[in-house]
């Protein structure tokens, strides 16, 4: 891991147009950063998706073709603390569904709070918590034969280039049976005063996360980012439908990384870029899915039309 992320910082930071990637985001500090950028009031992606667990449960469930008597896999890429998904889970246990819920996260912590959190609100629903990463763990996935619905929930994907949102959804297709399903919740394309202020809040909560990657950077591999000296700028058009967040170097400036033996030099004005989210339109998902055997069914969206929840099958 701290190999990886050596090379992929050495690499990045290298380029002409120095980038990091968004994965190094979420260590311990930017996964705490995070929960606070989804209690935020401009960050409208949680709400607008639990909208949907919540009001439109039986829905779901209808969409989804569940069974009553067909014990099926309930497998939640990402699950985090699994917020929405409770509200599935109990009407699930409720309507007395036979199922088993799969939570997969990188995050052992993550897990095992959310099996205890289960344990004491769902006592009856079955949890099987697999850790790792999830494009590793869906590799295991063939090897039952189970009905499988799987969850991707929040827009993660949308962290994704097209090309490797392409290919992850591909290998996720391959790793299904026919008649699987997969819940994939995106955000749409909107116009910038919705969506750049998700971005770009009035606390700073989101600078403080772009910025945490510069810290990680000091922290793991003893570089000396001064981040007083870094400005976090997000950009949006709804044209392109991609938010996308860069820190830009407020100086001429260079920086030392020790474990990378090495230093970078940063002009005034100069941009990291850091992440993309993705918004999508039917268009675009279709073609993400074009490559693969996962048809869309279904599409539920919140009551503002901000997010959607697509319900895909594998044909
Ligand atoms: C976790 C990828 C859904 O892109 O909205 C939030 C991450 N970055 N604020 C998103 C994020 C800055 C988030 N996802």
């Amino acid at each position: 891991m701290n190999d990886s992320f050596k090379n992929d910082v050495d690499e990045g930071l290298s380029k002409t147009n120095k980038m990091l990637s968004s994965k190094y985001f979420y260590d311990k500090k930017g996964d705490a950063i995070f929960v606070e950028i989804m209690n935020m009031p401009e960050y409208y992606l949680t709400d607008a998706e639990l909208d949907i667990f919540k009001n439109q449960t039986q829905e779901l469930i209808n969409s989804l073709q569940l069974q009553q008597n067909t014990f099926f896999e309930l497998v939640e890429l990402g699950a985090g603390d699994g917020t929405k998904t409770k509200h599935l889970l109990k009407k699930l246990d409720d309507d007395g569904y036979d199922f088993e819920y799969v939570p997969i996260d990188i995050s052992k912590n993550a897990l095992h709070q959310l099996e205890t959190t289960l344990h004491e609100e769902l006592p009856k629903v079955k949890v099987t918590k697999k850790q790792g990463e999830y494009f590793k763990v869906l590799s295991s996935f063939k090897t039952t034969k189970a009905p499988k619905i799987v969850l991707f929930l929040g827009s993660t994907i949308g962290n994704l280039l097209d090309k490797n949102a392409k290919r992850f959804i591909r290998s996720l297709s391959d790793s299904l049976n026919t008649s699987d399903k997969v819940l994939l919740g995106v955000d749409l394309i909107k116009p910038v005063d919705v969506v750049l202020p998700a971005y770009n809040d009035k606390q700073g909560i989101t600078k403080r996360f772009n910025l945490n990657i510069l810290e990680r950077i000091n922290r793991e591999l003893g570089g000396n980012f001064n981040l007083n000296t870094f400005d976090h700028i997000p950009e949006y058009t709804e044209d392109e439908g991609i938010a996308k967040s860069f820190l830009v170097s407020k100086i001429d400036q260079t920086v030392t990384i020790e474990a990378l033996q090495k230093s970078f030099e940063f002009k005034q004005g100069e941009k990291i870029h850091t992440e993309i989210s993705r918004k999508y339109n039917d268009t675009i998902l279709n073609s993400i899915l074009k490559d693969s055997q996962l048809k869309v069914i279904t599409k539920l969206t919140d009551r503002k039309q901000y997010v959607a929840d697509y319900i895909l099958e594998k044909v």
